[in-house]
């Protein structure tokens, strides 16, 4: 037994402390864990605790076997949701086939590799004039003014929010997704007030407001079909039946948090490390197609925007020396998979031609893999090259700032200035 499995420093490990992700990762408790005790029993404050899966090999095999570790008592939630609130707040994360599999048939044909190759040209003038706006002054926010722009932007177009509402809907995810940030939140979901929202995604009234906006653009596009998701939804069947209206609001929810707030943490987080790693900057500016590619997928390694999903084990099952129980919860950590030096030579370099780079980034294998990874790597890459000819003169103009969050990996401010 190493120092790092003595008892004392196992136990004093809190996974589900939104405090100890509030500065920094706490890579060493991950580091530790991996190599003491992989798949970890953790205990939690304000719950029965759940299974801590931290190696790469364990991750993968999680998220691959759905009918072992299920996604329908709750994907996104360490809390246990009770039937009513699970039945209320689910989404096609939260199912496993065949209804996934029908879910995720209605919205997946706009996200694979052939149409997103299609939307380079609208990233590209999206991101220009994202840029355009921000590079006119000499000191602003860069997670504000561009990474938290770019992504909705997109979003907004593929789902036919007009561009006017992209501010609502950035505003309603940051409550959503940092709802454990009293920064960003204004129900904070370990605060008490939460309970009474308890019937809603992430236990927030921003969700009731999401609902409400994703109705009013379903019941316009029933009237007026367009080329966009919205039309595609309240156009799509399941069985024969048309989606009923929860579906429909709950995937819309589904959407626009997953695909916005992610990608702009890996583009806020990217560039700050490319910030932080001048040396790197010289790899993009003689990248080819071939070395961009590999390029962004050790960035994505490298910022992993979520930390964890969760799942529950169906049946009572063996995961590396671990014995888990048919019932428990178990939870994934991506963050973990993505520094295991048993895949990764040397980790914790950021090393943009890193070949092959089987990150768990987006998940990895399984039917939940992410919808959007194709998106987000699009965005990454047309937003860093537009970005390259300032890069090497983007400079910190103070501290950043982290969200609080055992869940989102992120930054709420990333001040800059050009020298
Ligand atoms: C860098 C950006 C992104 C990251 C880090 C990310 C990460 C993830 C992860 C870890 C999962 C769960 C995988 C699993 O359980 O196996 C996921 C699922 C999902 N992502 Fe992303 N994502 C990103 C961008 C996007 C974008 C742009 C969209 C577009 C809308 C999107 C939509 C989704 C959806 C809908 C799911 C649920 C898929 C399902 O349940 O079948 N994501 N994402």
């Amino acid at each position: 037994m190493t120092d790092a499995a003595a008892p004392g420093v196992l136990a004093s490990i809190d996974l589900s402390d939104n405090d100890a992700f509030a500065d920094r990762v706490p890579y060493e408790w991950f580091d530790a864990l991996r190599r003491d005790d992989s798949v970890h029993w953790q205990p939690e404050r304000d719950g029965r605790g759940f299974w801590a899966v931290t190696s790469h090999a364990d991750v993968v095999a999680v998220s691959k076997d759905w009918a072992t570790f299920s996604s329908q008592t709750g994907a996104s939630a360490l809390e246990d949701l009770a039937p009513d609130a699970l039945a209320a707040r689910r989404s096609m994360i939260d199912t496993d086939p065949p209804l996934h599999t029908d879910l995720r048939g209605l919205v997946s044909a706009p996200f694979a590799v052939r149409p997103v190759r299609d939307y380079e040209g609208l990233v590209r003038s999206l991101t220009r004039q994202v840029l355009a706006g921000a590079l006119a002054q000499d000191r602003f926010d860069f997670v504000e003014r561009v990474a938290a722009a770019v992504p909705i932007k997109v979003l907004c177009r593929l789902l036919g929010v007009p561009e006017h509402d992209e501010g609502l809907l950035i505003d309603l995810g940051d409550q959503m997704i940092a709802n454990t940030d009293p920064d960003l939140a204004s129900v904070l979901l370990d605060g008490g007030e939460s309970e009474q929202y308890r019937l809603l995604p992430f236990r927030t009234p921003a969700a009731l407001e999401m609902f409400d906006y994703s109705r009013r653009l379903s019941e316009a596009r029933r009237r007026q079909p367009q080329p966009d998701l919205v039309t595609a939804l309240v156009q799509g069947t399941i069985g024969g039946r048309p989606l009923p209206r929860r579906e429909i609001d709950a995937m819309f929810l589904l959407l626009v948090v997953a695909g916005n707030e992610t990608t702009r943490q890996a583009i806020a987080l990217g560039v700050q490390a490319l910030i932080e790693h001048p040396d790197q900057i010289a790899i993009l500016r003689s990248a080819d197609d071939r070395g961009w590619r590999i390029a962004v997928e050790e960035l994505l390694r490298w910022t992993t925007p979520l930390h964890h999903f969760r799942r529950t084990a169906t049946r009572d099952v063996t995961l590396g020396q671990s014995k888990i129980a048919a019932g428990d919860k178990v939870v994934v950590w991506y963050t973990s998979a993505n520094r295991d030096e048993n895949v990764f030579h040397d980790p914790y370099r950021l090393d943009l031609r890193r070949s092959p780079n089987p990150h768990t980034t987006f998940g990895r294998g399984g039917p939940h893999r992410c919808l959007g990874e194709h998106l987000a790597r699009l965005e990454l890459r047309v937003l860093l090259q537009e970005l390259l000819p300032v890069l090497p003169r983007l400079e910190p103009d103070g501290e950043p700032a982290r969200i609080r969050s055992n869940f989102t990996n992120g930054l709420k401010r990333l001040p800059v200035r050009i020298s």
